[in-house]
């Protein structure tokens, strides 16, 4: 058993157990067009359990964040290779958003990547997701660049970031 990170209302955010990736995958299933192997859901539970993280009402699952760690150019013009935190997905189910449980996943997941001494987190978002947008930028992410035609069906994603200092 996970200890709550955060706490919203009813709501515990913690870290994701094994047991918990098929309700993971499931509320991907129903929210989100881009889809993962349950290979790559459990590589990414190994690798960074700091940033895989549930949320939980009532022992039922209703939203997920998994996060990857990659070394490359920073988002932010720092010279050299950096640590960079990257949001593989995120997803609320509708019938739970709006109550600051994706601002909760978020702001968890920065703590779990900063633990890994990560100099920045990104991430992709399609250009018509506002809601997505607004959450990143009130968190403190910034736009970087318009990936164009970044998704299957032909959309552009804006690259954010947000940078940390230690
Ligand atoms: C993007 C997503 C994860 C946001 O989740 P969420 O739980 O609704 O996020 P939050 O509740 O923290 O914030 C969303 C909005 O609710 C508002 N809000 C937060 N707490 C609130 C509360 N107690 N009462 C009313 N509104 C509240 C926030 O201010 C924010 O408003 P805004 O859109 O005007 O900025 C969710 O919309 C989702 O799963 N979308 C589908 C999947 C997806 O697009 N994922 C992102 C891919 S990059």
């Amino acid at each position: 058993m996970q200890v709550a990170l955060r706490e919203i209302g009813n709501c515990v955010i913690r870290r994701c157990d094994l047991s918990d990736l098929i309700p993971a995958m499931e509320i991907n299933l129903k929210t989100l067009p881009e889809h993962y192997s349950d290979y790559f859901y459990e590589s990414l539970l190994a690798e960074l359990p700091e940033a895989f993280l549930v949320a939980e009402i009532d022992k039922k699952l209703v939203g997920y964040i998994m996060c990857k760690i990659e070394y490359g150019f920073s988002n932010f013009k720092k010279l050299g290779f950096v640590k960079k935190g990257h949001v593989v997905s995120i997803a609320v189910l509708p019938e739970h958003r709006k109550k600051g449980i994706g601002e909760g996943l978020v702001q968890e997941a920065i703590a779990g990547v900063k633990l890994k001494k990560s100099d920045e987190l990104y991430l992709e978002v399609r250009c018509s997701n506002n809601e997505a947008v607004r959450l990143y930028e009130k968190i403190g992410f910034v736009t970087k660049q318009r990936l164009k035609a970044y998704y299957r069906d032909g959309e552009d994603a804006y690259l954010m970031a947000i940078e940390f200092a230690y």
